[in-house]
């Protein structure tokens, strides 16, 4: 990177337990973790709550002068603000992780947003997860790691978190929108998730939660 802080860019699909190894390893490590997927829900909650029709794009856009999605750090804990409101647990429900993906399409959506990320990865040693921080959002991450599992797997462990949360859902439903929100964010023409070319790949189907940080951990070492 060109500032002195280290970066690490953490992609790859939906479930793939990016947020919470990300986040544990980070702790680890004493770096700032920054789950980017959050300012894209706060978008996304925002055009929900306003009805706004999704598949549009230019209304979507429309609407960014008057969303201000900002991610303040309370304890060492990341907080998603929606023009100063803290949302951060309102842009967990199902039905904006579908809006989310839906607004990221919106080029002018991903641009709005590429400042505000690039900020906290220049002022801290930084792991950012995401879908395109290797790509496009830090494209000289010191370090990059792909992370990913098989879909059922993935599928498997979102139903026991929202389970574990008290939302209702079936495990067929939550499979069926993970292969929908896959295949939306890698087919969409901006910034689609891909496996960087320099990122180190690390599947973790036949993981449990401590190996996958062992194994992020290790990979961040053996790099920095
Ligand atoms: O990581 P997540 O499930 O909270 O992300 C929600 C949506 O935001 C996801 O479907 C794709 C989009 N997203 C993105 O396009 N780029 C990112 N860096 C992070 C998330």
């Amino acid at each position: 990177m060109s500032s002195n802080h280290i970066a690490v860019a953490v992609d790859g699909p939906v479930g793939a337990g990016k947020s919470s190894i990300a986040r544990t390893a980070a702790k680890r490590l004493g770096f700032i973790y920054c789950d980017t997927g959050a300012l894209y829900r706060a978008v996304g909650l925002y055009c929900h709550r306003k009805g706004v029709d999704l598949k549009n794009a230019e209304d979507v856009a429309g609407q960014l002068s008057a969303i201000k999605p900002e991610i303040r750090l309370i304890d060492g804990v990341q907080h998603v603000f929606l023009n100063g409101e803290d949302v951060s647990e309102e842009i967990r429900l199902p039905e904006i992780s579908m809006a989310a993906s839906a607004v990221s399409a919106v080029p002018a959506v991903r641009a709005a947003l590429l400042d505000i990320q690039r900020d906290i990865a220049e002022n801290n040693n930084t792991i950012m997860d995401g879908r395109d921080i290797g790509t496009v959002v830090l494209p000289n991450a010191d370090v990059k790691i792909f992370l990913t599992a098989r879909p059922e797997i993935r599928a498997k462990r979102r139903f026991d978190e929202l389970t574990a949360k008290g939302i209702e859902v079936k495990f067929d439903d939550v499979l069926k929108e993970l292969n929908e929100r896959d295949f939306a964010d890698m087919h969409r023409e901006t910034a689609p998730l891909k496996q960087a070319d320099d990122a180190v790949l690390a599947d973790t189907s036949e993981l449990d939660f401590e190996q996958s940080v062992d194994l992020v951990c290790e990979i961040i070492k053996g790099r920095t």
